[in-house]
């Protein structure tokens, strides 16, 4: 479905798939838990899902000469991490809005893990008391102006790479890696969990699935606490992005499955049972999930194997999606592990 679309390679390659042999075990082994390993997916600054979708938008802003990307995220955000690495690896500059989205105080929280390496790989790093909203932002438009009014050429990358018109082509290409991967394994994942918030990587994740009819297969676990959002979001870029391909068939409503039961208490504070699914995924398989996306999406993926969401043989696949620098910005609340 993505011949026809410019990439330009940031990624190491297809992600492996892990089998989660101990975590299955300890849900009670009706349900065969695997792994899409997104955050070993680049030497970027540690990866993660940004990336498959930047490798469709790159290639617009060198092809409009843009010097600068200029994009928005909160303080721990993983994605402007990603803008900036993108940046310095095809020499850009990087001007990034990092706005108050979470209420979370820890002492360190605007200094480590995600923002700290956006400076320290050369980004212009600009914090704004804002608070969350998966939409198009003032202060981002405000800072697109800036850079053009001091002579720069600006290329707008919105929160999450979500709301761009190639931002849903990085998923469906994950969905058509998936399909090749399931032809060597021998059998196919029954259901896709993945955790959404901006919705693009869920939208292109349909799209992609669409294509084999197993696009309600694909299970979003809400991040963002503000789910009637989110999911119209990820339909919008679905329907967008299946136009954009040609899929050739229409989505509605139905085909996108979010799951709201897991968000809270807002967006980027983790609840007790988001920290103890964190620590039972990082004790049994060694895989660090973090308390604003995947931590919250295992911990669904936890709760609906036990609940018997999945009928008994099921084998699910869990999209990880990385995020593991913000955990920095939540030494507290991990201190006694
Ligand atoms: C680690 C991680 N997981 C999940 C998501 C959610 O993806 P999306 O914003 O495309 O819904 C993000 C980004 O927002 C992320 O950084």
């Amino acid at each position: 479905m993505l011949e026809s679309f410019e990439r330009y390679p940031l990624t190491f390659g297809p992600t492996p798939i892990e089998r989660l042999g101990r975590l299955s075990a300890y849900l009670g082994g009706s349900v065969e838990v695997y792994a899409k390993r997104e955050d070993c997916n680049s030497g970027l600054a540690y990866g993660g899902n940004k990336l498959r979708k930047l490798e469709y938008i790159i290639p617009d802003a060198i092809a409009l000469g843009a010097d600068t990307l200029v994009s928005i995220g909160g303080v721990q955000s993983n994605h402007t991490r990603m803008v900036a690495a993108v940046a310095a690896k095809i020499g850009m500059k990087c001007r990034l809005v990092q706005e108050a989205w979470v209420p979370h105080e820890d002492a360190v929280y605007d200094r480590v893990g995600n923002i700290m390496l956006s400076r320290i790989m050369g980004a212009d790093v600009r914090l704004v008391e804002e608070g969350f909203d998966i939409g198009i932002r003032g202060s981002w438009q405000n800072a697109i102006d800036e850079v053009r009014a001091t002579g720069g050429r600006p290329y707008a990358i919105p929160a999450g790479a979500s709301v761009h018109k190639y931002g849903g082509l990085g998923y469906v290409g994950f969905a058509e890696e998936v399909r090749a991967q399931e032809r060597d394994l021998g059998f196919a994942f029954d259901y896709i969990v993945v955790c959404t918030v901006t919705g693009s990587t869920h939208a292109g994740m349909t799209v992609g699935f669409a294509a084999d009819g197993r696009q309600r297969r694909v299970i979003g676990i809400d991040a963002s606490a503000t789910p009637a959002r989110t999911r119209a979001q990820v339909l919008e870029i679905a329907c967008s992005t299946a136009a954009l391909v040609n899929l050739g068939r229409d989505l509605s409503e139905e085909d996108v499955v979010l799951l709201e039961d897991y968000a809270y208490p807002v967006y980027g504070v983790p609840s007790e049972e988001t920290k103890n699914a964190i620590r039972l995924c990082a004790r049994l398989e060694g895989m660090i999930t973090d308390p604003v996306y995947e931590g919250k999406s295992m911990q669904g993926l936890i709760d609906l194997v036990q609940k018997g969401y999945f009928p008994a043989g099921s084998r699910v696949l869990y999209a990880h999606l990385g995020g593991a620098p913000a955990l920095n910005g939540y030494g507290y609340t991990f201190r006694n592990g």
